[in-house]
């Protein structure tokens, strides 16, 4: 069993700190005033294993002075301080002296406590994957776990803020326990996922990075910025953080081999089709259009542009984004609603895009025939006659990398009948086996 003592001025903080001591760790407070009743009491208990105090009572420097007692005398007490006025790196201290939560948290922690029973149940919480937190180094807010208490109820235990620097081991070691989400209050979704965008954008800055570090960063910035997109639109973070994945995927394109280096490195990787087709894509058309089809060459900044927003409805669905043919999209067993958005995602994906005042001219209108259709709804089949040559070409692309992702390149030649077409799929599959 183990004992505390709370040094603490407000009798209200004294009783519910020792209320939930008593509750979660079954553990009884002694109360003292200051530190000289405190040093008196640890003579006769030289072995309490928690002293939670104010930094400072009235002029007594109370925190320094018990960790000089526990010093001198070899004492197994921790120290746990509260308030302003103390500093010292070895000492867990939590400098607003009202945040219980934090200062039961920490003594739990001390006295070994299964942490899952502090939580504000009232108030609301957004949900972001945990692997959006790997890239970051501190936080604006506070972060919290969700824990089950029993099948329809759950705990917010506050697991990092500001004080709190989170670290990628300690991300790392609850995605190995099978966490998938950490939680911010509602109210600070705004302001976390600004935080967000701006820490990314600063890491995609940064150079020397490997390259499978470099996609898995871009692959977390990327799936950010498509549910940033779905939720607020295409605001000025998310056009900032999208121009700098777009910079960094070309940079990658531009100094790695595309076949077999890069696509070996994705075809091996787990990472999602959305993210993948950019980059195969913009490889592809950065080559075709500067080596084999001259006559893009005119379109190449727009159909690059197009690589990183046609799919951008469609957020980070892959089931939804790998439709590409009526039939698909019938016995895809998505609900209605569903259906309709990938029937539409064309149409609205180029409607997103102009959002993007510096859209490169022609850009939307590949966006919104990338399925063959005038209008951006649907796939008809030949792609309608009225679509611009570059969104046909776009689109073969576009086929061969949603086929080479199936594991089904060779097929897609069958598939057409047109000259123009054929010609790419042959350039394509020469690129792919390196001929
Ligand atoms: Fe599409």
């Amino acid at each position: 069993m183990g004992q505390v003592i709370l040094v603490e001025e407000d009798h209200g903080m004294t009783e519910l700190l020792a209320g939930q001591l008593k509750k979660l760790a079954g553990v009884e407070s002694i109360p003292r005033k200051n530190a000289i009743d405190t040093i008196e009491l640890l003579k006769l208990l030289p072995k309490v294993n928690l002293i939670v105090t104010r930094a400072k009572i009235g002029d007594e420097n109370t925190a320094q002075e018990l960790l000089d007692f526990i010093n001198e005398n070899g004492l197994p007490t921790n120290l746990i301080v509260t308030g302003d006025g103390f500093e010292n790196r070895d000492i867990t201290t939590v400098t607003d002296e009202r945040d219980w939560e934090d200062i039961l948290f920490y003594s739990l922690q001390v006295l070994n406590v299964p942490l899952e029973g502090i939580n504000k149940a009232t108030r609301d919480y957004t949900s972001f994957p945990i692997e959006y937190f790997l890239p970051l180094r501190n936080l604006p807010c506070s972060v919290f776990l969700k824990l089950k208490k029993s099948e329809t109820d759950f705990y917010f235990l506050k697991r990092y803020h500001s004080g709190r620097p989170i670290s990628s081991d300690s991300i790392g070691s609850y995605i190995k326990e099978g966490v998938s989400e950490l939680f911010v209050l509602e109210e600070d979704e705004r302001s976390f996922s600004n935080f967000l965008s701006d820490s990314y954008i600063s890491e995609l800055a940064k150079e020397g990075k490997t390259f499978s570090a470099t996609m898995d960063l871009l692959h977390i910035a990327d799936t950010f910025l498509k549910r940033q997109i779905l939720s607020f639109g295409l605001v000025k973070n998310a056009i900032q953080l999208g121009y700098r994945i777009q910079q960094k995927i070309l940079k990658v394109v531009g100094e790695h081999p595309l076949f077999p280096d890069t696509w070996n490195y994705l075809e091996k990787s787990n990472l999602p089709y959305t993210f993948q087709s950019q980059i195969m894509l913009a490889g592809i058309i950065s080559e075709l259009t500067q080596e084999n089809f001259l006559e893009m060459g005119k379109h190449q900044n727009p159909l690059i542009e197009a690589c990183f927003l046609h799919n951008v409805a469609l957020g980070t669905r892959d089931d939804m984004a790998l439709i590409s043919s009526m039939d698909e999209l019938e016995n895809s067993g998505l609900s209605f609603d569903e259906q309709l958005k990938v029937m539409n995602h064309a149409a609205d994906g180029a409607e997103m895009s102009l959002m993007r005042q510096d859209l490169l001219f022609g850009a939307d209108q590949i966006i919104r025939e990338h399925h063959g259709a005038v209008n951006g709804m649907g796939f008809p089949v030949p792609p309608s006659p009225g679509i611009k040559k570059a969104s046909h070409f776009f689109l073969i692309c576009d086929e061969f990398v949603r086929e080479l992702f199936l594991g089904k390149g060779e097929d897609l030649d069958k598939k057409v009948t047109d000259e123009f077409s054929k010609k790419i799929i042959k350039k394509l599959i020469d690129m792919w086996r390196n001929k």
